[in-house]
């Protein structure tokens, strides 16, 4: 996730931008870059890499008592000099930090283009640094500009801009994407992230969507986009830092569950239209280049794999295409009958993981047309595919996957929608239903997560439990194995996961009391059979916990523990709601059994080896 932190007042402001912005490192990041007043002029230095490599290219030079720093993780264009942050206007005028996404930057860059303005890099930022710019040329007022320009934009934004012709100054504004101002003696901080200013300063002021504000050495004015004027008042924080790290919480696994309906919104935003419309706008593929393909191949591990799982499932259902799920690492020796047209998907958070490359090149060395949905922009994946649907989920830090695969299965829904409409595989009806829901998504998402109480009281129950078999029907089966590795890689928990339909054929034997069985059932048509499969377990004197939706009376009353998800319409969303309550109940559990959630034993965030 991008970072951002800047000082004015009268200390060395370069290193305290930089000292301060190594503080957001963990956060992830591809580059990084500073601009500052140097007494003359407004300068930049920039450098794709390490924020090292930024502090050696800035040696020795001074700043005149302000700068403002950021780290991008690269979401439009790939990691390098020219992509990286600060952008600025032709003429150097304006210098522009910004965390988020500007929606409609294709459509503003045309038109800024039309109208003379040359454009030295791939970002939706850039856009910013111009719109500002042109106000400035017929106006001396450059908050004026800065809300004006941004009345032009579409999108989630923390900006921090420096103008050339106003060095006493940096104007801000937020609008999803989180700004801190830090009030010091004669001198003011600006952090994205509280952390970055914590050795400074505890007494801050949280910016609010919709708020602007310029930040002088000694005075701080705040107001909103419609020009009326605001106070905020300052809090003072006493988190530590570690935990401000973590956003207070004990965990990077629990941040990230908690961060899952922002990073949906992220992912669907700019493709998703408000109208029920789809589009991609990085993937220039024609309609009629999307309505070649007559099967589907995805590819991926672990988690990614899972999302796989209900690609398949809601590709099937909704476009009737025939779709093979594999394993990257048994791609190789599967020899999967592929038809030339065939959509290979890639699925991958780290864009590194060397077995789906490896699949990746073999598909393409056999002439298959290749799409990744990566998170890692610029990765060795998102570099190889023909096309890519990056998911917005932000940095993932934990090594359990959580807000990656809920990002994952948000972008294979819509693809699956897209490729529905495209192919006319829907009704009309069927479609906008399916477009709703998907809407409501990051909603959805909060009110599952309003269930950690719950949650937690069940992982208290349970903690003990010697095996956990997770089991479902349908889709929920794809979702109940997602389920049992979180509890298996982070918990320690033995599991089996399967299909509930298979359990008498054998893995039933194992059920005894203390023994657990994770259900998850949403979905009408398979009730009645859960039911049953229920019963069983209750019979050979097993623990149930049940997931199920609001408004389920029946299967509760089968079960020793519930956790209700919120009600979703399609059911083919319904993995949105019910993994959570997974995430969660994992997480729970293996924080009461005391284990090192975010580094487990044995495992890797990235696996970079076959
Ligand atoms: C599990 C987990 C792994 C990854 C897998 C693929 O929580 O994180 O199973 O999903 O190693 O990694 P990526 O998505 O980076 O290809």
């Amino acid at each position: 996730m991008c970072g951002i932190t800047g000082y004015i007042g009268p200390k060395a402001a370069i290193e305290i931008a930089l000292e301060t912005l190594k503080r957001l490192e963990y956060r992830g990041y591809d580059s990084a870059g500073v601009a500052f007043w140097d007494g003359q002029s407004l300068n930049v230095l920039k450098r794709a890499g390490k924020i090292s490599n930024l502090i050696e290219m800035a040696g020795d030079i001074r700043a005149d008592g302000l700068a403002v720093s950021h780290t991008r993780w690269a979401t439009h264009g790939v990691p390098n000099d020219p992509n990286a942050h600060p952008q600025t206007d032709e003429e150097g005028q304006v210098a522009v930090v910004h965390n988020g996404i500007i929606e409609n930057y294709l459509e503003l860059r045309h038109e800024l283009s039309a109208r003379g303005h040359r454009f030295n890099s791939d970002t939706d930022t850039e856009v910013l640094a111009h719109l500002i710019e042109e106000q400035l040329e017929t106006s001396d007022n450059p908050e004026e500009a800065v809300r004006l320009a941004l009345q032009q934009v579409r999108g989630s934004y923390g900006i921090a801009v420096l103008f050339a012709r106003f060095p006493d100054r940096i104007v801000i504004a937020r609008n999803d994407s989180p700004l801190v101002i830090g009030l010091g003696e004669g001198e003011t901080y600006l952090a994205s992230d509280i952390t970055a200013m914590l050795s400074y300063t505890r007494k801050v002021i949280l910016l609010e969507n919709g708020d602007l504000a310029t930040i002088k050495r000694d005075e701080v004015r705040l107001y909103r986009l419609d020009g009326s004027s605001i106070e905020r008042p300052p809090m003072h924080v006493d988190w530590s830092a570690e935990a401000a790290e973590k956003g207070g919480h004990e965990h990077f696994m629990i941040k990230e569950i908690l961060e899952q309906p922002e990073a949906v919104r992220d992912t669907l935003r700019g493709r998703l239209k408000a109208n029920g419309g789809i589009e991609f706008p990085d993937i220039k593929l024609e309609v009629e280049d999307w309505q070649r393909y007559r099967r589907i191949l995805i590819v991926a591990c672990g988690t990614a794999y899972h999302a796989g799982l209900i690609g398949k499932h809601i590709f099937e259902k909704w476009l009737r295409r025939p779709v093979e799920v594999y394993h990257s690492s048994e791609f190789r020796y599967g020899d999967p009958i592929l038809h030339p047209q065939t959509l290979a998907i890639f699925i991958s958070q780290s864009g590194e993981t060397a077995d789906t490359l490896a699949a990746l090149r073999l598909c393409r060395e056999a002439g298959y047309s290749t799409l990744g949905i990566v998170n890692a922009v610029g990765s060795s994946i998102a570099r190889e595919c023909d096309h890519v649907l990056y998911t917005q989920a932000g940095p993932e830090i934990s090594v359990a996957s959580t807000k990656a695969y809920s990002t994952q299965i948000t972008a294979l829904y819509m693809l699956g929608l897209f490729l529905s409409n495209v192919n006319g595989t829907l009704s009309m009806q069927q479609y906008t239903d399916a477009t709703r829901g998907l809407m409501q998504a990051p909603s959805l998402i909060s009110r599952s997560l309003e269930m950690e109480a719950q949650a937690r009281q069940a992982a208290e129950a349970l903690k003990e439990m010697p095996l956990a078999f997770y089991l479902g029907r349908g889709i929920d089966a794809y979702v109940a194995m997602e389920g049992a590795l979180k509890i298996k890689e982070i918990a320690y928990v033995p599991t089996q996961e399967c299909a509930a339909g298979e359990m008498k054929h054998g893995p039933l034997a194992l059920v005894e009391p203390g023994v657990v069985a994770v259900f998850v059932a949403t979905q009408a048509r398979t009730r009645e059979k859960i039911l049953g499969n229920l019963k069983e377990i209750k019979a050979r004197r097993g623990t149930v916990l049940l997931i199920t939706s609001e408004g389920e009376t029946d299967l509760p009353q089968e079960a020793d523990y519930t956790l209700f998800a919120p009600k979703v319409e399609p059911e083919a969303l319904s993995p949105l709601a019910t993994i959570p309550l997974l995430q969660l109940f994992a997480y729970h559990v293996a924080r009461l059994r005391g284990c090192e959630i975010d580094q487990p034993r044995n495992l890797a965030k990235s696996v970079t080896v076959e």
